[in-house]
């Protein structure tokens, strides 16, 4: 039986939870890709901490070839406001309009992601 995925708010979601393939967490990829979207959570935790302003921020950095776009909840509530950039896939935490501003110039425009920043659920880093 083939596993399939449900997408759910941006959030990939595996049908049959037995089936689910072994994975390595996702690195954030650099890419000068033409087509990335940066989502911004616009669900009650992330608004409760600023990421309307979050939003607002990326939307005013206006980087050429990059859509911003609000969304719904991405599962990463205590530590938002999460900001999600396809198909990177890189996604970042607790993301200020400051941060937003960072993100857009360094990341976006320069191709080089704000590590500070990372989801560290997402993006492990780890320093022996
Ligand atoms: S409320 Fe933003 S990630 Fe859930």
């Amino acid at each position: 039986m083939r596993s399939r995925f449900v997408h759910n708010g941006g959030m990939e979601i595996f049908s049959k939870t037995s089936q689910m393939p072994e994975t390595q967490p996702p690195q954030p990829q650099t890419t000068s890709d033409q087509s990335r979207c940066v989502l911004v959570c616009q669900h009650q935790s992330c608004l409760r901490n600023g990421s309307e302003g979050t939003l607002k921020a990326f939307e005013d950095a206006d980087v050429p070839n990059v859509k911003v776009e609000a969304s719904g909840c991405l599962g990463q509530c205590n530590i938002g406001p999460t900001v999600r950039v396809i198909p990177d896939e890189t996604w970042y935490y607790r993301v200020q309009p400051e941060d937003a501003k960072a993100i857009a110039t360094q990341h976006l425009q320069g191709g080089k992601p704000v590590q500070e920043k990372l989801n560290p659920r997402i993006h492990p880093q780890f320093n022996f």
